[in-house]
């Protein structure tokens, strides 16, 4: 078990590269699965998460070859179906491996995911969409047998709500289909075109990534490709909340500004000054930010619930009153507790936080509970007067690839003790 000790109050500057997105390159290394033969992904981030999604390859037959941010895999001659409980549990988002092992060997076992620190997370759209595509899905004492009795048939899939994780079970499936697929209420997340981005290199047909109706014509087979995975979008939203909360000029690079505008606005609102184009932003703020009046979280291209957390922290040391809703996670808000250890001012009610700025935190021992709750618990501190620990980085080392280096070459002073 490892603790980042901050001492608060130190600017940040300079300029660094965004890592590649944690939430695009797993769905990306489940669609390697299908493709027969070796794929390669480039700006793969060193991530926890990364590494499970790894395993849970090579415990599938595949062959996986990480140089530098470069992974290879090899899914030659996979014929293994069954994802181990243990491997099931290091992840939620495994379930991302349900369509795509079917497809390739008609069979896929694995454990139901349960439930994770942000709360129940149900797993019924998923099974929904794979069934209208001929899958019979059976769950017992915890495992999940998926399998395509009579092949992959095409579908029209309405989903009940745009889930980022089913609309990219359904697309993978859909691409080995026969027939041509549509996917409706489809979530629109940057996430999902980057995904779509690979399937119609490896030889799929994806269309419409990226709107609310997503089309997949059906493809015989699909093979290994190369790929660069998208700039991380909530890693960039975090650098911007700290730079934002703690003072200071940095220049992001390797960055789609598009994918970041809900962030921008916020930022724009809270005082900072940004300059960017497509592919940059320089964030510079030399006083204390507003808080924001109301901010709600929704699916793309809505706020992102991700950079809740990192958006809270900012807002605990900002001049007024802001409103906070949570709108896709039952129990988000496991960090603000520690943050009002610090001095914050946030109070809870169901999924609503009401954040009144306080001139400045004192740095407090906290313990992260959740990636992004940590990250934000990270930021406050970098805000704070004193020096404190964030224990449990193990959540934080899920989504950031070296978190406490990207920041102390900014100018934070942060170890990992
Ligand atoms: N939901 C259901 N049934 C389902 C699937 C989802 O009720 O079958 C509910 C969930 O319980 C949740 C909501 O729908 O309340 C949204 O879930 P979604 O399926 O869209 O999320 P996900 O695919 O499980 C991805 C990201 C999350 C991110 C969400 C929302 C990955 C690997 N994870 O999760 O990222 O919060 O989309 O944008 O892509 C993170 O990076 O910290 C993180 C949690």
């Amino acid at each position: 078990m490892s603790a980042f000790k901050i001492t608060g109050g130190r600017k940040l500057h300079g300029d660094l590269n965004v890592q590649g997105a944690k939430n695009s390159v797993l769905p990306l290394l489940a669609a390697c699965f299908l493709c027969e033969g070796q794929s390669i992904l480039h700006n793969c981030p060193k991530l926890s998460d990364v590494n499970a999604a790894l395993d849970i390859l090579e415990c599938l037959g595949c062959r996986c070859k990480r140089e530098g941010t470069t992974v290879t895999v090899d899914s030659q001659n996979c014929d293994m179906f069954e994802v181990p409980e243990c491997l099931m549990r290091e992840m939620r988002s495994s379930i991302i491996f349900m369509g795509a092992v079917a497809a390739r060997t008609g069979k896929a076992l694995m454990s139901l995911p349960g439930g994770c620190e942000l709360g129940p997370r149900p797993i019924d759209i998923h099974i929904e969409a794979l069934k209208k595509m001929g899958a019979v899905i059976e769950c017992e004492s915890g495992k999940l047998i998926c399998e395509f009795p009579e092949g992959i048939k095409a579908a029209d899939i309405y989903l009940r709500f745009p889930s980022v994780g089913a609309t990219e079970n359904a697309m993978i499936t859909a691409t080995v289909a026969s027939g041509t697929t549509v996917i409706r209420n489809a979530a629109k997340e940057p996430e999902i075109i980057d995904l779509a981005g690979f399937l119609n290199k490896a030889g799929a047909c994806v269309l419409g990534a990226g709107t609310d109706t997503v089309t997949v014509i059906g493809a015989h087979k699909l093979y290994g490709c190369e790929h660069t995975v998208m700039p991380d979008r909530i890693v960039a939203a975090t650098c911007m909340y700290a730079v934002a909360a703690v003072g200071g000029r940095v220049r992001l690079k390797n960055i789609e500004t598009e994918h970041l505008l809900p962030i921008i606005s916020t930022l724009t609102d809270a005082g900072c000054n940004l300059e960017y184009d497509g592919h940059q932003i320089v964030i510079v703020s030399h006083s204390r930010p507003h808080n924001f009046d109301t901010v709600s979280t929704q699916p793309y291209p809505g706020f992102p619930t991700d950079a809740g957390p990192l958006l809270i922290a900012m807002s605990s040391v900002s001049k007024g009153t802001g409103v906070f809703i949570e709108n896709i996670f039952d129990r988000r808000f496991g960090y603000i507790d520690e943050l009002n250890r610090m001095g914050a001012n946030i109070k809870t009610v169901g999924r609503v936080a009401i954040i009144s700025g306080v001139r400045h935190l004192d740095a407090a021992n906290v313990c992260a509970a959740d990636l992004r709750g940590g990250a934000a618990l990270a930021v406050a501190l970098m805000a704070s007067h004193g020096t404190a620990t964030v224990k449990n980085t193990e959540y934080i080392d899920r989504g950031y690839d070296g978190f406490e280096h990207t920041f102390a070459n900014i100018g934070a002073d942060i170890t990992r003790i």
